[in-house]
């Protein structure tokens, strides 16, 4: 349930008032639930526990430190994209028999540093990357273990840019590739090609997606089996998206163990958004109500820079105000950013409440993909970023200082 509501004309987070954080804490800036968090990881966690299986919080959703921390203690593992992330998440307690390396372009640094921190699976998107990998690996005398990043080809309904298992993408090795690599398994001797990994896409509502890619996954399976009894480990990726889905978990499980059976393979999971989405909002103040000729634009002093999703990804994402106020004003309103871009735009509607500048509004849904997106374009600070445990504020990031930020220029 959403720690998101509305009482008596007051939007409260956790049962603290918006506006009462506001007054203690510059905006812009994010705030997380802990309840939330928790309560996200626990429902999905829950549906699997007879199988066996990792969860691997996909860090580039978010990987705040303490929220990372709670996920540790809750047994999460990570689903890391880079060193640092990887580095994020073992600062963060998350043990590196837990951690899955992705991602399509990574360097040689980050190979060696994931081969000597003993991460569990490095995934694979290419016949040069299987090859780097296992000389790296010959090189520390190790032997790692390996996930092919397959592409099963499917089209996943949702933005074009947040898709990734079709063929036009970059992402993953077609399952023609995918045999032949099978087929020459000896040449990788310091390499255990022990999982089909992949991941479709995000924000996935539809259970069809998921359907064939594990149809594609399977018959690949039964196919490299009747040689190679190495591989015992299926990736499933993330992408299950946590509103408007039209299937439930136990939908989805049911789906995984019809093909794949209970017993048989290890499973990974790679949630991002659905963990974290709805655990975060963006607080921002209205700087200005400009009425234009038949239009008005509500600045509010969040900025593209900040939560890029909507410019990037045309994201729509709800925005409150902090008092409910029933009296609209119907005219086309545009609420956008202080950015010099057109695209510092958060939403268009036909009518927004009538807020007054100096007052608060409230972005939802923003936990996953905001603040790891954020940057300092126009020479805008990284924002703070608190966490909400029952009737406690906690800061978990500070605002970036002036000082910090210029400390690296000469
Ligand atoms: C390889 C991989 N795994 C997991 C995820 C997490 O996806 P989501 O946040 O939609 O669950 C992503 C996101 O793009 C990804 O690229």
């Amino acid at each position: 349930m959403s720690q998101l509501k509305y009482e008596n004309n007051i939007l409260r987070f956790e049962n603290i008032d918006i506006d009462e954080i506001a007054k203690t804490h510059q905006t812009p800036f994010y705030c997380y639930s802990k309840n939330m968090l928790t309560n996200n990881f626990n429902n999905f966690n829950n549906v699997f526990l007879d199988l066996n299986y990792k969860i691997c919080f996909s860090l580039k959703s978010n990987s705040n430190l303490t929220l990372l921390r709670i996920l540790a203690s809750l047994g999460a593992g990570a689903d890391v994209v880079s060193e640092w992330e990887f580095k994020k998440a073992i600062e963060a307690g998350i043990p590196a028999e837990k951690i899955v390396f992705s991602g399509i372009g990574k360097n040689e640094n980050e190979i060696r540093y994931a081969i000597a921190n003993n991460c569990f699976q490095i995934n694979v998107e290419s016949l040069a990357e299987l090859k780097k990998i296992n000389q790296i690996a010959k090189d520390l005398g190790k032997v790692q273990n390996i996930g092919i990043r397959i592409n099963p080809d499917v089209q996943s309904d949702t933005h074009e840019k947040i898709t990734t298992g079709s063929l036009e993408n970059k992402f993953g090795i077609s399952v023609n590739e995918t045999l032949d690599i099978f087929n020459r398994i000896n040449e990788f001797s310091s390499l255990s090609i022990t999982s089909i990994a992949f991941h479709i896409g995000s924000n996935i509502k539809d259970l069809n997606p998921f359907k064939h890619s594990f149809e594609v996954a399977k018959h690949l399976i039964d196919k490299i089996q009747l040689n190679y009894e190495t591989l015992k480990t299926i990736d499933v990726g993330g992408g299950i998206s946590p509103e408007d889905r039209n299937f439930t978990f136990e939908d989805y499980y049911n789906l995984l163990i019809t093909y794949f059976g209970k017993d048989k393979f290890n499973f990974i999971f790679e949630p991002g958004r659905l963990i974290a989405a709805d655990a975060g909002i963006l607080v921002s103040k209205v700087l200005y109500n400009k009425i234009t000729e038949g239009k008005k634009f509500i600045i509010i002093d969040a900025g593209m820079n900040d939560m890029m999703r909507p410019a990037l990804y045309d994201a729509e994402h709800e925005i409150l105000t902090s008092k409910l106020n029933n009296s609209d004003h119907n005219i086309e309103t545009e609420i956008v950013g202080p950015i010099c871009e057109t695209s510092d735009k958060f939403i268009k509607t036909d009518k927004f409440a009538n807020i007054e500048d100096g007052d608060y509004v409230v972005i939802k849904n923003v936990g996953a993909y905001g603040s790891t997106m954020s940057s300092n374009y126009n020479a805008r600070p990284f924002i703070e970023e608190l966490l909400i445990d029952k009737e406690e504020i906690q800061i978990i990031r500070k605002k970036q200082s002036f000082g910090d930020f210029i400390k690296n220029e000469l």
